[in-house]
């Protein structure tokens, strides 16, 4: 009875509006080979996640984030290494220059972290061969109000797996070269499929079905990382932008032949993420 009851709680605390961004993205049926810059605020969901080794030193962009509700942050695991604990995170929405003298100072808005949870089943620090798991989910301290810069993006639905050469976008302030940049970048990456991504010449038994490759076969010059790690992959579904993919990692000095980025599946997450919210809103007493 008591599970029901949360799980009706669940699906009620869930955004009804998502995925629909005030400010229109640019979506060019031609590709852009390298990323181009985003329109400002376009993709509201954007977090930048920053980091700092001990206050007062100042906080320092580290991962990308997506906005899934407004008390909750979608990112990678691996982000927390080696700084896991709330207290040293901050998380920044309504961004897009990295420089926050350049962006309009009333849109920005920074957040304490109360809570991190990394999924149980990532093991890479113990094993650096084993990335998988790479998906993690941050509690704002208190929720974000939405606005014209600030909203969230959809889940996908469960199991759902875009088809090979979808265009979606990754959006982030790195660019391929894995440097960062100044002003929010977006680049369209096709989907390739899980049969040739895990061939013995790609990434073999590295990839898992909990994950999807992004990039191009033809052009491996542009086949490396965009974005940032823990950053959104975002497709547009029916005209509604979902989530797919959290940058998880790509070839070591991101541009290789064969070697293209991968992306934690949010759709093989989808009962981990709701059940990781509900356990949290229950052991904090939280709308019950
Ligand atoms: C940020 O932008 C301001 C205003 O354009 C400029 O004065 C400042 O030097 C920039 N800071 C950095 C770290 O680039
Ligand atoms: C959201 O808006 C309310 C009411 O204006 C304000 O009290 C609160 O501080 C705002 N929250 C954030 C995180 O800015």
């Amino acid at each position: 009875e008591m599970l029901k009851v949360l799980a009706s709680v669940v699906l009620e605390y869930w955004p009804e509006d998502c995925g629909n961004p005030a400010v229109k993205p640019k979506t060019p049926t031609q590709r852009v080979v390298n990323g181009e810059e985003a329109v400002p605020h376009s993709w509201p969901w954007q977090v930048s996640m920053q980091a700092t080794l001990l206050p007062p030193i100042p906080y320092l962009h580290n991962c990308g984030g997506s906005l899934i509700h407004e008390e909750w942050i979608l990112t990678a695991a691996h982000c927390f290494i080696p700084l896991n604990k709330p207290s040293l995170h901050r998380m920044c929405l309504g961004k897009h220059h990295m420089n926050s003298s350049m962006d309009v100072p009333s849109v920005e808005k920074c957040l304490q972290v109360d809570k991190i949870i990394r999924h149980e089943g990532f093991v890479y620090e113990q094993d650096p061969s084993d990335i998988t798991y790479d998906i993690a989910l941050v509690h704002l301290s208190e929720p974000v109000n939405m606005t014209r810069e600030i909203s969230p993006v959809c889940l996908p639905k469960p199991g759902a797996v875009m088809p090979a050469g979808t265009p979606c976008f990754v959006t982030g302030w790195g660019d391929e070269k894995g440097r960062h940049i100044l002003s929010l970048n977006q680049a369209a990456l096709p989907v390739i499929d899980f049969q040739t991504c895990s061939k013995p010449s790609y990434w073999w038994d590295t990839l898992r079905p909990s994950m999807i490759c992004l990039g191009r076969l033809f052009i491996p010059q542009s086949a490396g990382c965009f974005g940032d790690s823990g950053g959104p992959f975002a497709c547009s579904v029916a005209g509604t932008w979902e989530v797919h993919g959290v940058v998880s990692f790509g070839p070591q000095g991101c541009i290789k032949d064969k070697k293209p980025s991968v992306f934690t599946r949010v759709s093989a997450f989808s009962h981990w993420i709701e059940d990781s919210i509900r356990k949290f809103m229950y052991e904090n007493n939280k709308a019950i």
